[in-house]
């Protein structure tokens, strides 16, 4: 199946970036196929006050990778006490209600502090619930993020490990979601 791995922040050097290429690769481990992607990505074009209603190419090109996913895992960063105001600003470009409606999602929470960024991802599975997403039940959280990585891989092998596991329950979510064999 195709899966999306969405980092979300554009930040320059952001650690949640990191985390998505080893989330990506545990999902290609298990044979499928990944699209990762990336606030960064989201041309600067995306402020425009008409781009709600007028996408350009670039933003199009996004929008209709995200949607050919047959699911999402976010990688979420704590900002100031939720999820970046970046990646808000891409949901609010995806078209209603294919964006999110009967979409599996799963969710990753990253954060440098003690709270392991819960409510960032508890806002955003508000959002992802309103706009009717399928929600993958098991998240995982990681804080001290400045010392969670070493060599680009989570330090922690017991964190590797919950990785793995939700990547293969959340695709076997996905695979009896659709009626489908894994
Ligand atoms: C604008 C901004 C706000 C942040 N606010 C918080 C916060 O409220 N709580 C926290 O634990 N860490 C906070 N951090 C630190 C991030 O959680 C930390 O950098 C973590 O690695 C995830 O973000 P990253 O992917 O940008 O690295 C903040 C970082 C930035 C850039």
């Amino acid at each position: 199946m195709r899966i999306s791995v969405v980092c979300g922040t554009n930040r320059e050097g952001a650690l949640s970036r990191v985390l998505a290429t080893e989330v990506a690769e545990s999902y290609r481990q298990l044979g499928h196929e990944i699209d990762s992607l990336d606030m960064a990505e989201l041309p600067p074009d995306v402020l425009n006050a008409n781009a709600y209603k007028e996408k350009t190419p670039a933003i199009q090109e996004l929008i209709d990778r995200f949607l050919a996913c047959d699911g999402a895992v976010f990688v979420i960063p704590e900002y100031n006490g939720s999820y970046p105001g970046i990646l808000k600003l891409f949901v609010d470009m995806l078209p209603f209600p294919e964006g999110f409606d009967s979409r599996p999602c799963a969710f990753i929470g990253l954060a440098a502090g003690q709270f392991k960024s819960l409510r960032a991802v508890e806002h955003f599975q508000q959002v992802a619930g309103y706009r009717n997403a399928y929600i993958f039940p098991r998240r995982l959280f990681i804080g001290d993020s400045y010392s969670a990585f070493i060599d680009g891989k989570l330090a922690d092998d017991e964190l590797s490990e919950r990785l793995h596991d939700q990547a293969a329950k959340f695709t076997a979510f996905i695979s009896a979601l659709s009626g489908e064999k894994s």
